[in-house]
């Protein structure tokens, strides 16, 4: 595994007139990411659920950045975002697909160790109200599903995102696909199950998109960043107990991170990698996969 270094403002200022479109940009990683691009020069597109908000946002990063409404678990919806995007400002250079939801988290561990479980796939909860013929239990009630929304988002969102950036970006000269992964990529978190399998997901997806032939013709890398613990509004709300001990980072950590992916000298260097963001510290981890999948497959 290897330590990361940064971009310095100087590499980051060759962005200056790039279209970069962020998902999820009206907070969090997603703000500290289209803010750190503006500030360097390039046209940036935020994108989240709410107008007013993406306003009053874009007015905060000034440098000339846009905005536009999207629920991005709606295929329809990112339709009309690209194709708006693209007409206005041309084909996007830097896709981040970074929008994610995590309402499993509070369900994680709180004070004393008791573990406060609001949302849990597993729960023997039943329907307020429903036809109880042929599926319902002894009892006469209706077990509830397990959640969809988390998949909605976390990853039909980035799926949706990659195939139209890689439609989009195919019509100029290439670019980069950066996805919001998690440490939860690569851990398992009790009580998170959905939503770690969700970014699971996204780790399998990038891995096999980077080695896609369409990818390499039109010159576009994809590659993820998989932060752990940072100080969002995903996490304000978990208790001091639950986050003693681990080392956060920053959003503004995890967009430097963003930043190396989208600056890298060579696209193709770059794809297919993922950084591991723990409070400063950025580590690409995926070559350290490749070489024990190596061993494994006996290369
Ligand atoms: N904060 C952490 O500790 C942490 C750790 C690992 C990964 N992540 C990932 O980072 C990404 C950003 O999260 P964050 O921590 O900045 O949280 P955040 O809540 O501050 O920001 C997420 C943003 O995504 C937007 N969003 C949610 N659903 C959406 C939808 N359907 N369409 C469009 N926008 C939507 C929200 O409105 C919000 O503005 C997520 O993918 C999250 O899973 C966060």
């Amino acid at each position: 595994m290897s330590e990361v270094v940064l971009p310095t403002s100087a590499v980051l200022n060759e962005h200056l007139g790039k279209v970069v479109l962020v998902t999820g940009a009206a907070s969090g990683i997603g703000l500290a990411t289209a803010r750190l691009f503006a500030q360097h020069g390039a046209k940036v597109i935020l994108v989240d659920l709410e107008a007013t908000r993406l306003q009053d946002v874009a007015q905060t990063i000034g440098h000339g950045c846009d905005f536009y409404a999207c629920d991005v678990s709606s295929w329809e919806q990112q339709l009309s975002l690209f194709h708006w995007a693209t007409r206005k400002h041309g084909p996007p250079k830097i896709v981040c697909l970074n929008a994610g939801i995590d309402p499993e988290l509070a369900t994680s561990e709180s004070a004393s160790g008791k573990e406060r479980v609001l949302s849990n796939y597993l729960a023997d909860e039943y329907e307020a109200s429903g036809n109880p013929i042929q599926v319902s239990d002894e009892s006469g009630q209706l077990l509830k599903p397990p959640p969809k929304a988390i998949f909605d988002v976390n990853f039909y969102g980035v799926l949706y995102g990659v195939k139209l950036a890689v439609h989009h970006l195919g019509h100029g000269c290439g670019g980069r696909i950066i996805i919001t992964g998690s440490a939860a990529s690569y851990i398992p978190v009790t009580y998170q199950d959905v939503y770690v399998a969700s970014k699971h997901a996204l780790i399998g997806l990038m891995r096999s998109s980077s080695q896609r032939e369409e990818l390499k013709e039109k010159n576009i890398s994809i590659t993820m960043v998989g932060p752990w613990l940072t100080r969002t509004a995903l996490t304000a709300n978990l208790p001091p107990e639950a986050t003693q001990g681990h080392e956060a980072s920053e959003p503004e950590d995890v967009a430097m991170g963003i930043a190396y992916l989208a600056s890298a000298e060579k696209g193709e260097d770059v794809n297919g990698r993922c950084l591991w963001i723990r409070g400063k510290r950025c580590i690409e981890i995926e070559g350290a996969y490749e070489k024990w999948l190596a061993q494994m497959m006996g290369i």
